[in-house]
């Protein structure tokens, strides 16, 4: 049976940055408080010309050229995020559009903030079916679309980011070793975003009850994140044969720094053996478990041979853990420059809008 090793990996947040004290002008918050009781120092918060899809391609294109891997040779695309472009068609076709990724099947994966774990376990358990061969596994957000800027409990929490991971199989040892995904709908209601799906569409009414903005429960939410952090981390080490000593880093979903030392204290693990870059980013939900590991892999703190796991929850509920033998790219002769095929990328689709069009038109005209 292959292996499933995370071969490239790359990251793209906007440039904008909102800090504390800019919210506080529109809020009634403070940067003390703010950073007292999340962690969180400032965000990056998407323009009106950047998407899921494009700060997707961007930690995409990066993240091939890390694996050496051309878009032509991805099997399967699975973009994981909580703020999707569309109900359909799927960000993940967006992505793979842009890209070129001209063989690739796409689809976008629902499990909110746990979702890039989710994501990783599916791309792998297909790699190690022998059903593909390489996967680009993206987690992308612009989740400052979907804040009510008047609610002080939300707004301060959120931010954008994308990051994304090339999986490869290898007869070799290593990569995604175990996972554990959890749920529990009976919680759905304590993060939501009421309107806007087909339960409540779109109406007069509910743009006036602000249904299409993040609702949440934070108490709930913290509550459940503390009881989940640790147990879910456990069980991926139990699923994989490993002791938490065994493990050189913990890359927990960014959301609040007391969630995190909750899990640490759950563990008995000192906050040092945490990937922590919460206080920079905020929360990027989908996107914030591969910003914090590239951050750590760029930095020389992620090194091949290191044992991780990778936790997260998230609305739904969901959580889960998943644990993973680093091990970097795959040796391979010659240099491609993936970025090459952003050109190919935007001109083959053009070409495929315009014959669409032409076919259209002489269609039309056969009937
Ligand atoms: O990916 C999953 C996403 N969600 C989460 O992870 C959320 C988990 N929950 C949390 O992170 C925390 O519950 C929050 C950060 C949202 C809130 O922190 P908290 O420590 O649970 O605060 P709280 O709601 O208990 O509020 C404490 C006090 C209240 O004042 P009083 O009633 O004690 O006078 C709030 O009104 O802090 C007040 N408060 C604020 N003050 C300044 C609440 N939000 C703010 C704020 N700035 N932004």
């Amino acid at each position: 049976m292959p292996y499933a090793h995370i071969t490239g990996w790359g990251m793209a947040v906007p440039e904008g940055v909102l800090t504390n004290d800019d919210l506080a002008k529109i809020v009634d918050t403070n940067d003390a408080w703010i950073r007292e009781r999340t962690g969180i120092r400032e965000r990056h918060i998407a323009k009106e010309n950047e998407f899921p899809s494009t700060l997707g391609v961007e930690a995409a294109f990066k993240a091939l050229k890390v694996a050496n891997v051309r878009p032509t040779e991805i099997d399967l695309i699975i973009c994981t995020t909580s703020s999707p472009e569309y109900l359909f068609p799927a960000t993940a076709c967006l992505i793979q559009d842009q890209l070129g990724a001209t063989k690739a099947g796409a689809f976008d994966l629902l499990a909110a903030c746990t979702g890039f774990i989710y994501a990783l376990n599916m791309a792998a358990q297909a790699i190690r079916s022998g059903s593909i061969k390489t996967a680009l596994v993206v987690g992308s957000e612009t989740l400052s679309r979907f804040i009510d800027w008047k609610d002080r409990g939300t707004c301060i929490l959120f931010g954008d980011g994308a990051g994304a991971f090339v999986l490869q199989a290898s007869d070799q040892p290593g990569g995604v070793l175990s996972a554990v995904m959890h749920s529990d709908g009976s919680g759905g209601d304590s993060l939501s975003i009421p309107a806007g799906g087909s339960r409540q569409p779109a109406t007069e009414s509910t743009v006036h009850a602000n249904k299409h903005y993040i609702q949440m429960d934070g108490k709930e939410v913290f509550r459940f994140a503390t009881r989940v952090m640790a147990s879910a981390t456990q069980e991926a080490l139990d699923a994989a044969g490993l002791t938490v000593d065994q493990i050189k880093w913990i890359i927990p979903h960014q959301a609040n720094i007391r969630i995190i030392d909750a899990a640490a204290r759950g563990l008995k693990l000192p906050m040092e053996r945490f990937i922590v870059n919460i206080d920079r980013y905020g929360n990027t939900s989908t996107a914030s478990i591969p910003i914090a590991m590239v951050e750590a892999i760029e930095k020389g703190q992620i090194k091949p041979g290191d044992k991780l796991v990778l936790v997260g929850f998230g609305a739904g509920l969901t959580w889960g853990a998943l644990t993973a033998e680093w091990t970097g790219p795959i040796p391979s002769k010659g240099h491609i420059r993936p970025e090459q095929y952003r050109l190919f990328g935007r001109l083959r689709s053009f070409v495929r809008r315009a014959i669409r069009f032409i076919e259209g038109l002489l269609y039309r005209r056969e009937l």
